[in-house]
């Protein structure tokens, strides 16, 4: 017999945040074979945030043994994180599957961790998110974060890479405190910390250009001018369409990856209790028709969606702290997310699906992965969230 297909999109991704709670290699490798069974090609992965920072860099080694300490649920937990060697190991093993692996390291916001390491480098932030922040004022800061780039970039054969710049003002107001961000903005003439965001962005989109990628930042970025041929955008506000449109407009090549229902932190069951609800919450059935179904709403049209380069589920791990609740939140989401990314909305039938996944569950089964399971919730129960401490990190300073 012969053949014939062809994705319908081109990127079909799935992003793992390892800041709030960390996988390590081998659950990382369970999830890329899985990934590569159902076709999946991105591998976006989250490597540093508030709660830790998880990559070696060889030339600032407390980012990992510092930075890399404590996760989502416990301020205390020892150092967690990838070695460089296995970052490779890992990278060559997505490859051997024909999945590319996207790092994003978090800037100028959820820098938390690394502030932890470097204080040095800290912006400031808030009560609640402290230290939240790189100081966008000290020329320090551009060398340290493009020292990290390079490492980065020499590790990831991707021609993308990520720098975030979601939420940064959760700590940004601390600018209008900080002598160095007051200095570059009457300097430069910035009227607001967001001018000062706009700043540091555009500088760091350099840094990634020297380095020979292509910049991949979530859809705040949208707001920084940047030029649409050199960098990629993940829409991720569901309750912003303008943001959308904006997007599309602008001629950004675009990635699909709202909140409803393309977050996995978000139950996807009325009688579940762990996981983010928000207007209701992220069933099976709605992955399976995404996009489609939210077209009209989101006033899509040929021209727009021309500029669609695929879709990704994202999967923060807040509550995600076992092996169980990963796989629970991913499975059989991740599959229904590679039917929507694969087929044309025309040859869509979600009995059809269901029927064939008759096969994938009882593979899952053999497999020992902990799927949530609609036929028959009872078969595997919701597994509960963490107990989190809600403690502070202790303030640390490592200076020698
Ligand atoms: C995000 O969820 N902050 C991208």
């Amino acid at each position: 017999g012969r053949i014939e297909d062809a994705p319908r999109y081109a990127w079909r991704g799935y992003m793992l945040d390892e800041a709030r709670h960390f996988s390590g290699a081998a659950r990382v490798k369970l999830l890329l074979d899985q990934m590569a069974r159902f076709k999946m090609n991105r591998f976006h992965w989250h490597l540093t945030d508030e709660q830790g920072w998880r990559i070696e860099i060889k030339g600032y080694p407390r980012l990992a043994t510092v930075g890399g300490t404590g996760c989502h649920s416990n301020p205390d937990t020892p150092a967690q994180y990838y070695t460089q060697e296995e970052i490779r190991d890992i990278v060559a093993y997505a490859a051997a599957r024909h999945i590319e692996i996207i790092p994003e390291i978090d800037m100028p916001g959820h820098a938390t961790a690394s502030n932890r390491a470097y204080p040095e480098y800290s912006g400031g932030g808030t009560e609640q998110h402290p230290d939240f922040t790189f100081n966008v004022g000290k020329e320090e800061t551009y060398a340290f974060l493009t020292d990290v780039l390079r490492e980065i970039a020499a590790l990831f054969p991707s021609e993308w890479l990520h720098l975030g710049g979601d939420e940064v003002a959760y700590g940004s107001e601390a600018w209008k405190q900080d002598p160095h961000v007051q200095a570059l903005m009457a300097r430069e003439g910035l009227a607001t910390v967001k001018q000062a965001e706009r700043y540091f962005m555009r500088r760091m989109a350099d840094s990634v250009r020297m380095l020979g990628k292509t910049l991949v930042g979530w859809d705040e970025l949208l707001d920084l001018g940047l030029d649409p041929q050199r960098s990629l955008i993940m829409w991720w506000r569901h309750d912003k369409p303008d943001c959308l449109r904006r997007s599309l407009d602008g001629a950004y090549t675009t990635i699909l990856c709202p909140r409803k229902p393309l977050y996995f932190d978000f139950v996807q069951h009325a009688d579940h209790k762990w996981g983010r609800i928000w207007d209701g919450f992220c069933p099976l059935e709605n992955v399976y028709a995404f996009p489609d179904a939210w077209f009209e709403g989101w006033g899509m049209t040929s021209e727009r969606s021309a500029h669609i380069l695929g879709i990704q589920a994202n999967v923060w791990s807040e509550l995600m702290h076992t092996a169980e609740r990963v796989d629970f939140m991913t499975f059989p989401r991740l599959c229904a997310l590679s039917e929507a990314a694969w087929s044309q909305p025309d040859v869509k039938d979600y009995g059809d699906f269901m029927r064939r996944m008759e096969a994938v569950f009882a593979s899952f089964d053999r497999l020992g992965i902990y799927y949530f399971d609609p036929r028959n919730p009872g078969h595997h129960p919701e597994p509960a969230g963490p107990e989190i401490i809600k403690r502070q990190p202790p303030k640390m300073d490592f200076r020698d």
